[in-house]
């Protein structure tokens, strides 16, 4: 599997032109791995197996709190997956999400036997090779943001998403939201990790996450982290949705209409690192 991981830095800068003056957290597409061709995917079994896998992954995660992970076939053209909403997504928008992703993940790698789909607000993977429970240390980090916060504030940022690293690891749904008063304004942290990893893989993966986003992005007041087990994201915005009753069976609340009004910058840093 060595060659599906993130083998490069590699930087993207896109200079959007115009200024858009209203911010809403918008779900949208932000990447996606997919293994070497593999001609087998050809085979009527293989594809099969995917399509049950996608339908069953679909049809179960938004009801799971968000999180689905299961397995079609048998023996060598087993297919194991899952998916993860972000932790304040509402089922309706998880199952939405869930179905765009499987699209993509069968436009964009119809050939590859293991594939890796970022989303803003939904992740799905799925393989030929059994990857519960195993955290894996990929991430990519995304920056929407021109402005820096001064040093120290950035520091304090860092210092609270790290805290917020370890509460997060310890909640049932490992996910957690936080907000942190600098003084000067406020700043909105959210942690996530797959819920097939245990607490101490959990809180690696986040830390991980931290020090991926110290190298590369520093002080920016807005970025998210994805990886293929934990998620990060930060802003001075409160981009989350509102989350009015405890995670539970049946999913989430399905209104959140709220966002945030503020400027936003229009360059995008995408940049994804071992
Ligand atoms: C899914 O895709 C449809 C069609 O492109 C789009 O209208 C919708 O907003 C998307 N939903 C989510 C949650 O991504
Ligand atoms: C998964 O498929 C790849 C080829 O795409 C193959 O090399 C590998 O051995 C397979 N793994 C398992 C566990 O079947
Ligand atoms: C960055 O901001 C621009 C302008 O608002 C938007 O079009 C683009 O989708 C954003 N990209 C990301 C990754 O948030
Ligand atoms: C972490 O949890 C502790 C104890 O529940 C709480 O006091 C603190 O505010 C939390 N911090 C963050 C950043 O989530
Ligand atoms: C969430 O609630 C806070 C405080 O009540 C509010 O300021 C914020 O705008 C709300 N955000 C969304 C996205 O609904």
């Amino acid at each position: 599997m060595k060659t599906l991981h993130f083998a490069a830095v590699f930087v993207i800068l896109l200079t959007l032109s115009g200024i858009i003056t209203c911010y809403a957290d918008i779900n949208m597409n932000l990447g996606s791995q997919c293994s070497v061709d593999d001609k087998s995917t050809a085979e009527n079994e293989f594809q099969i197996n995917r399509r049950n896998l996608l339908d069953s992954l679909a049809a179960n995660g938004p009801f799971q709190n968000g999180f689905y992970k299961t397995q079609t076939g048998e023996k060598s053209v087993k297919v194991y997956g899952l998916v993860q909403c972000r932790g304040d997504i509402s089922a309706n928008d998880c199952g939405n999400c869930i179905n765009n992703m499987t699209k993509e993940a069968l436009n964009s790698c119809p050939k590859s036997k293991s594939v890796w789909i970022w989303f803003r607000w939904c992740f799905l993977r799925y393989s030929n090779a059994s990857f519960f429970g195993s955290m894996e240390l990929s991430s990519g980090a995304w920056s929407n943001e021109t402005n820096f916060d001064d040093p120290s504030m950035g520091s304090k940022g860092l210092d609270f998403m790290g805290r917020l690293a370890s509460n997060a690891s310890k909640q049932p749904l490992k996910f957690q939201t936080s907000v942190l008063d600098v003084g000067r304004g406020k700043r909105y942290g959210m942690a996530q990790c797959t819920r097939d990893i245990n607490q101490d893989e959990c809180h690696k993966c986040l830390n991980n996450q931290l020090v991926t986003f110290k190298e590369i992005i520093g002080n920016k007041r807005g970025w998210e982290t994805h990886g293929s087990n934990c998620f990060m994201w930060y802003n001075y915005h409160h981009f989350y949705f509102n989350i009015s009753t405890p995670a539970s069976e049946g999913g989430r609340p399905s209104s959140h209409k709220g966002a945030a009004i503020a400027p936003v910058a229009a360059v995008l840093a995408l940049l994804m690192v071992l």
